[in-house]
């Protein structure tokens, strides 16, 4: 009986009703509109200068690197110019160590080696090729070649663009915490260790993961207009969308083209109230804040991504396990349990570690409807070292797994309905009866059961969309939505290069680049042609 009212009495902490909702999205409106103004606001809506989205017939064969929350993933992609794709990828964790390594170098430096196994192992014809053509020095055309990849960088975290393949790190966010490199072009590091190996790639383009899956929705689904929106709920939360450029009233240093009169705009969504004006905030909240690396930022991600719902049920769970009136995880014999087996917890458990509780879990309990919860209460064991979890047990755990899930997706409501209403489209007879098309991707909305279900309902509940508009509203999974976004924006990059280098200018790149050995005869090759000028 503790156990069911304790329960009982958490799950009522973690409801978000539809009036909450309500007033989520009143100030998430007045936060984007903010961010529009001036800068230094808590959701930074940061310009891109990506003013189109493609329309699925782009063309071409694209690397892209993808540094998530969790996982480095290279890709290569060959855009097919019929909304179609393929798509080839490597993909390794990324080392806990590097996250929180002292210099950023060897971060990048694992990054780059990545690119160099991938492009032996999948591209062997460029890697050769660009070796013999280092060895032999052909002529500036040749150097021009096709055989230099174009590479997208989607790098996921807050970034101040100031040009297609420029970028200063504003912020590290999802646990990284590497200081040198804020404030620092992360193109230009990862460039540095790509020439380092002497691989044939150019950064080409900066992109954020939810402005890939915004492109890379709007390449795969045909219709009259792209997609608004892209977001992530992953390890991480963010969302980016076509925002008209007369709403975005501060100063943009970069050059960007006028003609569509938008640009995407990456709103940086999961600082979203860092002031906590309407966040739901309960004492779990406030103690997984103040014992992360960035406490009072992030506060929107820390209620709703992956990276932070496991802690947030871990951090409840512990509260309940010091509470000795309360029996989890817990029984003096066997006779109080079904399994008739005394239920303990190990002290190595996952539950006494921070971070010890992976949000997969979640899933596992959400999907587990059976009577005896007996796939959860084996997960308990093997994932968590629970020794026979009692029914009541996994009872307790689902509920309060689910009550947190279920903010979490409500929340993520308040962000997707606060963006359909700001793009007015809903209400502009030029778009009536259109989808309001919206790319969707990461581990939370993919894998956690119903996790759209849930906020289609709490979209239903919006003023301003209510039922019938949350029908148009239509949220599909982007998958390898950054890689094939990352792999569209070097395309628009590769395009923006037209202007040819002079031959000079082909050496003078061609020194920056060359090993030691080859710098000679840079130097005589720079000899030749001014003496030739001269003559
Ligand atoms: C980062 C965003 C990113 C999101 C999803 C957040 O922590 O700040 O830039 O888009 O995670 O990966």
């Amino acid at each position: 009986m503790a156990l069911t009212s304790a329960t009982q009495r958490l799950v009522a902490q973690f409801e978000y009703t539809d009036e909450n909702v309500n007033i989520g999205v009143k100030e998430f409106l007045r936060q984007i509109d903010e961010g529009l103004h001036k800068s230094g606001t808590s959701m930074s809506q940061i310009p891109t200068y990506v003013t189109a989205v493609p329309n699925g017939t782009e063309k071409g064969l694209y690397l892209a690197v993808d540094l998530g929350g969790t996982n480095l993933r290279v890709c290569s992609v060959r855009l097919n110019g019929d909304n179609t794709f393929s798509l080839t990828y490597n993909k390794s964790p990324i080392p806990k160590l590097l996250m929180v390594a002292k210099s950023s170098q060897e971060l990048f430096k694992f990054i780059a080696e990545h690119i160099a196994v991938f492009i032996k192992e999948h591209h062997y014809d460029h890697y050769e090729h660009h070796i013999r053509r280092r060895e032999t020095m052909s002529s500036p055309e040749g150097f021009r070649d096709e055989h230099i990849f174009r590479l997208g960088f989607t790098f996921s975290f807050p970034v101040q663009q100031v040009g297609i393949n420029k970028g200063f790190l504003i912020r590290w966010t999802k646990g990284f915490d590497i200081p040198d490199a804020i404030g620092k072009d992360v193109c230009a590091l990862l460039q540095e260790e790509i020439d380092r190996l002497h691989l044939p790639v150019k950064v080409a383009a900066l992109v954020n993961d939810t402005v890939g899956t915004l492109m890379a929705r709007s390449y795969t689904s045909p219709g009259k207009t792209g997609a608004l929106l892209g977001a992530i709920f992953g390890t991480g939360t963010n969302g980016a969308y076509i925002e008209k450029l007369s709403n975005i009233k501060k100063d943009m240093e970069g050059e960007y083209d006028t003609s569509t009169g938008e640009m995407v705009i990456n709103t940086e969504w999961g600082s979203f109230d860092n002031q906590l004006n309407v966040l739901p905030t309960t004492t779990y909240d406030i103690k997984l804040d103040q014992e992360s690396v960035n406490p009072g930022i992030q506060m929107f991600e820390k209620r709703v991504s992956g990276m932070f719902l496991g802690e947030i049920l871990r951090i409840v769970l512990v509260s309940l396990l010091q509470d000795e009136s309360i029996p989890l995880f817990h029984d003096d014999n066997s006779s109080h349990n079904d399994w008739k087996s005394t239920t303990s917890i190990a002290a190595q458990s996952g539950m006494f570690k921070k971070w010890g509780l992976d949000s997969a879990i979640m899933s596992v309990a959400a999907l587990d409807n059976t009577p005896d919860l007996g796939t959860l209460r084996l997960e308990l064991d093997s994932q968590l070292d629970v020794y026979s979890p009692s029914l009541e047990d996994a009872h307790a755990f689902k509920a309060i797994a689910a009550a947190i899930a279920r903010r979490a997706a409500r929340l993520s409501a308040v962000a997707v309905g606060a963006i359909v209403l700001q793009s007015g489209k809903l209400t502009d007879p030029a778009f009536a009866g259109e989808p309001i098309d919206v790319g969707v991707d990461g581990s939370l909305v993919e894998h956690y059961p119903h996790f759209r279900t849930m906020m289609y309902e709490a979209l239903k509940a919006i003023d301003g969309i209510g039922e019938a508009g949350a029908e148009r509203i239509r949220i599909g999974i982007a998958k390898d939505g950054s890689g094939v976004g990352a792999a569209l924006i070097a395309l628009v990059a590769a395009s923006m290069e037209k202007k040819r280098p002079t031959t000079i200018e082909w050496l003078a790149q061609m020194r920056s680049e060359a090993s030691l050995k080859t710098l000679k005869e840079v130097d005589s090759a720079v000899e030749q042609e001014a003496e030739e000028t001269a003559a």
